[in-house]
């Protein structure tokens, strides 16, 4: 097991911490900074320890939520969100240029080996997965469990976890081997993804065809009824693509930090990708996509903004405005300038633009010019726009998270690859503050 300043490799010119409790030294931490420059932590393993030797009592830091605690060191993903602009890097190229330049499959290889692919790599890694695209008929046959209006998000949780009844015994230590799963999960993702959507509306499934994109696989399983030779709207395959890869890793969030913590117990990487798909589903993490629209057309009209505005400042009212806010970004969320470029150039393959789009720009007007958004520094989140781009592709709204999952399948899989890369074998155990009974005795 690596040692924990090894695994938080920064540099280490800013001295100590020192801790003081009741005028006590109780402990001296080392601290170092990220990579960037930007971020320093204080590597805190010894306080409860320190705090038992020194003042005779074990001490924690308590952060519900976690949002003053970095769980791990990681080489995959950047993410800045304060100061003027958001940054967000995947191995250290920026989000925008990935998105000009590289597609859902490049990013993928980027993720999970840590560099762009050259040409013939990325032809062979995209043709390794195609192969496996296919779904084993005994998975398969779960489906039939479900209800048929069973939420596309909730089939893709259970069928993921099923598959870790199929490929079990897998040595993670083994790079060979957790690139052969990552391929699997590539591969098995979208198929699981367009099952779900057929079952609910009860129509034929359509096989993968290995002649077309990661992206036209996925539209042409959800929306063809056979296996014609038509081909998906090629801007809804290109936004789609870069939908997926705008989504596909986003650091430590809710979802991902889950997958870490049922990989650091050295469970099944499916049970572990099952497990973010959970977390992702909630309505305030993944599920915001579809909570927006299901806002929007709350919203109904322009005249009505003002009204839900005035709602979800209320703290009475348990009402937030979806697609809004984020834990890290202080600043606009950079995917969501790129969603919004995308967002036009689907919406121009209609005739009339969608009146949920205007309301969408009219809202984002107003909330940005609102004292209570700005101090609180609330802005549009990815989330705000990629419902509206899935609208307009004709995907139903219950699909949205699960497309979220798909795109974020690559990063989800690289980190908890990352936990066995690091060696960092400790099972994640934190501690909590009890404020329940004291002793009491059964009197019989
Ligand atoms: C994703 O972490 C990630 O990286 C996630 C993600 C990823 O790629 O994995 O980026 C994907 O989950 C994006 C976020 C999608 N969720 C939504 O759009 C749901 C709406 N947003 C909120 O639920 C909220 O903004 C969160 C959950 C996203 C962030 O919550 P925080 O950081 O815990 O913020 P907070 O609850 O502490 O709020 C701070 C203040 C509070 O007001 P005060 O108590 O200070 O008066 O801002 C208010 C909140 O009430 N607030 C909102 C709001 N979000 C925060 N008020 C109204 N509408 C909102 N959306």
């Amino acid at each position: 097991m690596s040692s924990e300043s090894d695994s938080a490799s920064g540099n280490n010119d800013y001295g100590k911490a020192k801790l003081f409790v009741n005028d006590k030294l109780v402990s001296e931490f080392d601290v170092v900074s990220d990579s960037m420059g930007s971020e320093i932590a204080i590597l805190g393993s010894s306080l409860r320890a320190d705090g038992i030797k020194n003042i005779g009592s074990p001490l924690s830091f308590y952060d519900p939520g976690y949002s003053s605690v970095a769980s791990c060191s990681s080489d995959i993903t950047y993410v800045k969100g304060d100061g003027d602009k958001g940054l967000l890097f995947y191995r250290g190229f920026p989000i925008e240029d990935l998105a000009d330049s590289c597609d859902f499959m490049g990013v993928s290889y980027l993720l999970f080996y840590g560099d762009l692919p050259e040409k013939a790599s990325l032809e062979e890694f995209g043709d390794d997965i195609k192969q496996y695209m296919i779904l084993d008929e005994q998975i398969a046959d779960f489906l039939n469990g479900y209800r048929r209006d069973a939420h596309p998000i909730t089939i893709m949780h259970g069928i993921t976890a099923a598959l870790s009844s199929l490929y079990i015994d897998i040595d993670a230590n083994d790079f060979s081997k957790r690139e052969q799963i990552f391929k699997r999960v590539l591969a098995k993702m979208p198929t699981i993804a367009a099952m779900a959507y057929k079952y609910n509306v009860g129509k034929p499934f359509v096989p993968p065809r290995t002649d077309l994109s990661y992206a036209a696989n996925f539209l042409n399983m959800m929306f063809s009824s056979s296996l014609d030779e038509s081909e998906p709207n090629p801007v809804f395959v290109k936004a789609l693509d870069k939908i997926f890869s705008l989504h596909a890793d986003h650091e430590q969030n809710a979802s991902t930090s889950t997958v870490r913590m049922v990989g650091s117990t050295q469970a099944n990487p499916f049970s572990c990708l099952a497990s973010g798909i959970a977390a992702l589903s909630g309505p305030i993490h993944g599920g915001a996509n579809e909570a927006c629209l299901s806002m929007l057309e709350e919203i109904g009209d322009v005249a009505n903004i003002d009204k839900y505005i005035a709602k979800a400042k209320d703290k009475e009212d348990s009402f937030r405005l979806m697609g809004f806010g984020h834990r890290v970004y202080r600043n606009y969320d950079p995917r969501a300038k790129i969603m919004r470029s995308i967002c036009h150039e689907v919406l121009e393959q209609h005739e009339d633009i969608d009146p949920i789009f205007e309301l969408a720009l009219k809202l984002e007007e107003i909330a940005l010019n609102d004292e209570y958004f700005i101090e609180r520094n609330l802005y549009p989140n990815i989330d705000f726009y990629s419902g509206i781009t899935l609208r307009a592709m004709g995907i139903p709204t219950n699909m949205f998270t699960t497309i979220f999952a798909l795109g974020r399948m690559p990063g989800w899989f690289s980190q908890w690859s990352e936990i066995y890369e690091k060696g960092s074998s400790k099972i994640c155990r934190p501690r909590q503050i009890y404020t329940g009974n004291l002793q009491k005795n059964i009197n019989l």
